[in-house]
């Protein structure tokens, strides 16, 4: 009888699927959100759509086990979204409601194994609630489990729940303003570092996690990890971490293209690991970027540990007390969000960009090949730019960024696409990645039209040509307020 119906089921399901991939061809979905700006680039092989629009910052952002997207919208709280989906990138804004107002919450999210305990964090703390995902409701008063970590300048607090290591909470920490405590960064301070924490070891009545004095202290010395990823395969931890702007090297200003932006390893959580983890160098040492901009470069190549000052500190102990980034990213790229696809053979990196340079960088989301089997990057530690390849890049940098997409979360669903955040522009985009190897170098397919592309246009990018942009216009209605913009 069970199995009668699991077959009936299974037929049943395979129908729906034949059907929906009838219509999965990207111009078959008939309600189209397009971007105020240029629409992104796309690398081949991958199509790219505007999901949601409307919201306020949007931050981190990840899929419940009931089809619900979570997202934290800085000054509002967590809001939930519902879509129907039509295969593809084309999937339409059902519901969306407010799940936590509280207009504290400004970045951390995540969900433990189980799925009925939701994590969101303030500057000063992590709260948990029940979560029922078949209800989309959270439990009315928060449990506070990690308190004490206000400080000024570096306010977010990154979460990561670990799939290896049941029950372990990660809280990524940075830096202070203050000058002297700057100057007194110590391990013991609680700033500039990722810890973990046991959650398995709260009892319904202890009291909530003190960061500075309690946990395990991945790593040190990370002036603003924001993004924190853990390898599926292997249970690696990396954080991509935000250097500093303005650097000098002895009084010389230096800060155009240095130091680099790093993605840096610390270690497993299962034990094999001791902790505290290694310092990574803030704020004494930093990594070269562009060894050419630096003076009295000898030695210096991409990734090395370099000196502020040679009088007080020399480049030698730089490298010798302090570890080096796995790998190096350009300068001011400023990386949100690292995440990891299924099989641990790429991570997805997020790259805010720039708030100040002349010329603005980065704005855009990239992928780095990983070993899948032992969990290191495919790249040498010291490779430049070729470590990282574009998959959705804003056309042009220099209107940046004012009138560009900023990714900031990222979170795959269940089917392996990526959702991404664009904080500024109060978006989410959808990306897929074709399973088949694209046979050409030509670009990927951003979706900005309803209907049939005009001939020749499919494939070839050339959005222009698939003729009049439609508007978010024919969408109203769908969901009341929330798509309320243009
Ligand atoms: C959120 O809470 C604030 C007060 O804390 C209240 O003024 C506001 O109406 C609430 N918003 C919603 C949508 O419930
Ligand atoms: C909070 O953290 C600071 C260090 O950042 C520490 O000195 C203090 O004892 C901690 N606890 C409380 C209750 O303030
Ligand atoms: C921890 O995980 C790593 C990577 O999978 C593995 O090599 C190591 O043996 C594990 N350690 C323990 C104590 O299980
Ligand atoms: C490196 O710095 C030099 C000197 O400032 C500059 O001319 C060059 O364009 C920079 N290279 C890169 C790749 O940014
Ligand atoms: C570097 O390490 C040496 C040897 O452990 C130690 O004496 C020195 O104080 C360290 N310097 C810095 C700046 O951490």
């Amino acid at each position: 009888m069970k199995k009668t119906n699991g077959v009936a089921a299974a037929v049943a399901a395979v129908a729906l699927f034949a059907s929906s991939a009838v219509g999965q061809t990207p111009s078959a979905c008939s309600t189209v959100l397009v971007p105020t700006y240029s629409p992104p680039s796309v690398a081949p092989g991958w199509t790219a759509q505007l999901a949601v629009a409307g919201l306020t910052t949007p931050r981190s952002l990840l899929w419940d086990g009931a089809g619900g997207l979570l997202v934290v919208e800085r000054t509002k709280g967590i809001t939930r979204h519902t879509f129907t989906d039509y295969g593809g990138t084309c999937l339409i804004p059902d519901k969306t409601t407010l799940l936590v107002n509280n207009t504290r919450l400004n970045h951390g999210l995540a969900l433990s194994a189980d799925g009925k305990t939701l994590y969101a964090s303030t500057v000063e703390a992590v709260f948990a609630w029940e979560y029922n995902e078949r209800a989309g409701t959270v439990s009315d008063t928060p449990r506070t489990v990690v308190n004490n970590m206000t400080n000024n300048d570096i306010v977010t607090r990154t979460l990561l729940v670990s799939k290896k290591q049941p029950g372990m909470l990660l809280v990524s920490r940075g830096s202070s303003a203050d000058e002297n405590i700057v100057k007194a960064e110590t391990v013991t301070n609680g700033l500039s570092q990722i810890r973990a924490f046991d959650l398995t070891r709260l009892t319904a009545t202890s009291d909530p996690y003190d960061f500075s004095s309690s946990g395990d202290i991945l790593g040190w010395g990370l002036r603003n990890s924001v993004g924190v990823g853990e390898h599926p395969v292997t249970g690696g931890i990396y954080a991509v971490e935000n250097s500093i702007d303005g650097v000098t090297r002895n009084k010389q200003d230096i800060h155009e293209t240095n130091p680099g932006e790093e993605l840096n390893y610390l270690g497993f959580l299962n034990g094999t690991t001791k902790f505290p983890g290694p310092n990574f160098g803030y704020p004494r040492c930093f990594a070269v970027w562009n060894a050419t901009e630096i003076p009295q470069n000898d030695g210096l190549n991409i990734g090395d540990q370099f000196a502020i000052d040679e009088d007080t500190l020399t480049d030698e102990v730089c490298a010798a007390n302090f570890t080096a980034p796995r790998l190096t990213m350009p300068a001011h790229w400023a990386p949100l969000d690292i995440k990891f696809n299924a099989d641990g053979s790429a991570a997805y990196i997020s790259f805010h960009g720039s708030f100040d340079s002349t010329n603005p960088v980065g704005y855009r989301l990239s992928s780095v090949a990983f070993n899948p089997t032992t969990g290191d990057p495919v790249a040498a530690p010291d490779s430049a730019h070729d470590a990282l390849t574009d998959i959705l890049t804003n056309p042009a940098s220099s209107v940046c960024p004012g009138a560009c997409f900023r990714p900031a979360g990222l979170a795959f669903d269940n089917q392996g696409r990526i959702w991404m955040t664009s904080d500024s522009t109060g978006e989410i985009y959808v990306l897929e990645k074709s399973t088949s190897t694209p046979t050409s170098s030509a670009s990927g397919t951003i979706v900005t039209t309803t209907g049939t592309p005009s001939s020749g246009a499919a494939g070839s990018g050339m959005l222009a040509s698939w003729g009049q942009r439609v508007m978010g216009l024919t969408v109203a209605g769908v969901v009341g307020g929330v798509l309320a913009f243009y």
